[in-house]
């Protein structure tokens, strides 16, 4: 058993209203998961960002200067720092950041056979602490780069201390590129966080079968549910898990009881409208320079100086 899973679980299990920390979602299972939903047809936010980078790359190259340094913040995988790289010349230094070492070294032997020019220095570490990078320059050639809408992930108060902390690491002339998805009908929502295929049931259910496995936990799968809301006044998509009946599990030891109907609440997404995530940034110390979205303004990448 893991202790800190187990006590992580608890914690939010005996709650009044019950969670679970998203961060459990990511063992090998659940990111195996992850990458099966961002190709499915309902899941349109990585298609569209992939496009909508490609297309923005020369600006963005054009606006850091030649030889910059790009620093990827949650980068398990290069593939986004990449459609920015494309360039040549544009980036001579990428530094992933992020807390899989072993996704890190991959990321590194992989860029040493693909992008032999650009010097890649990963970095193991918590994004949502204050990180420290040494030998970063101070002439305005560094990008932060935070694709993937995973400042959805991030309560708005959680948000604004992210961009404070990378405002504080990358420097007093530095930029900072954001990928978000938007505001939208629920229409268009629901269905990419509960596909026809149940991907997305099978990544949030995943999550009890990590809390048998590593917190000596009976849950009953086939007793809960997955469920996408839409949360209008939060402005955010919430996954649940909702227990099919009134119940009892044991987790380490522990009895916690379900009521019939009784959810779990698993993640939150939220999808900001543009202004409110220039107010964040703001807020954070960032000012706008640049914005972009899709023909259909599903998703975002800001491009923010410091103010
Ligand atoms: C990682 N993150 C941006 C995803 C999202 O869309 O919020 C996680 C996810 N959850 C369900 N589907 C995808």
């Amino acid at each position: 058993m893991d202790p800190d899973v187990a006590r992580m679980a608890l914690e939010g299990l005996l709650a009044p209203r019950k969670t679970l920390p998203p961060s459990l979602f990511y063992d090998e299972e659940g990111c195996r998961l992850f990458y099966r939903i961002t190709d499915l047809p309902e899941y349109y936010l990585t298609r569209t960002e992939r496009v909508l980078l490609a297309e923005i790359g020369p600006a963005i190259a054009a606006a850091v200067g030649p030889g910059a340094t790009l620093v990827e913040y949650g980068a398990s995988h290069e593939e986004k720092a990449c459609l920015l790289m494309a360039f040549p010349g544009a980036f001579a230094r990428y530094i992933p950041v992020d807390v899989a070492a072993p996704e890190l070294s991959r990321l590194r032997e992989r860029m040493a056979v693909s992008h032999q020019a650009v010097n890649v220095e990963p970095v193991v570490a918590d994004f949502m602490r204050p990180i420290v990078l040494a030998g970063l320059p101070r002439d305005g050639r560094v990008l932060g780069f935070f694709p993937g809408s995973t400042i959805g992930n991030l309560e708005p108060s959680e948000a604004i201390s992210f961009l404070v902390r990378a405002r504080e690491t990358l420097g007093p002339r530095a930029r900072f590129l954001l990928g978000a998805d938007l505001r939208k009908s629920p229409s268009v929502l629901i269905p990419a966080y509960d596909d026809a295929e149940g991907v997305t049931a099978a990544f949030n259910r995943n999550l009890l079968v990590r809390l048998n496995r590593e917190a000596a936990a009976n849950f009953d799968l086939m007793a809960f549910r997955h469920e996408a809301r839409w949360n209008d006044a939060e402005s955010r998509i919430e996954m649940h898990l909702v227990s099919l009946r009134d119940q009892k599990i044991i987790l380490a030891g522990v009895t916690v009881h379900f009521a019939e109907g009784e959810s779990i609440h698993t993640e939150n997404s939220y999808k900001h409208a543009p202004d409110a995530l220039l107010t964040l940034a703001r807020d954070a110390g960032w000012a706008l320079e640049r914005q972009w979205t899709d023909p259909a303004g599903r998703f975002g990448h800001f491009l923010f100086g410091l103010q």
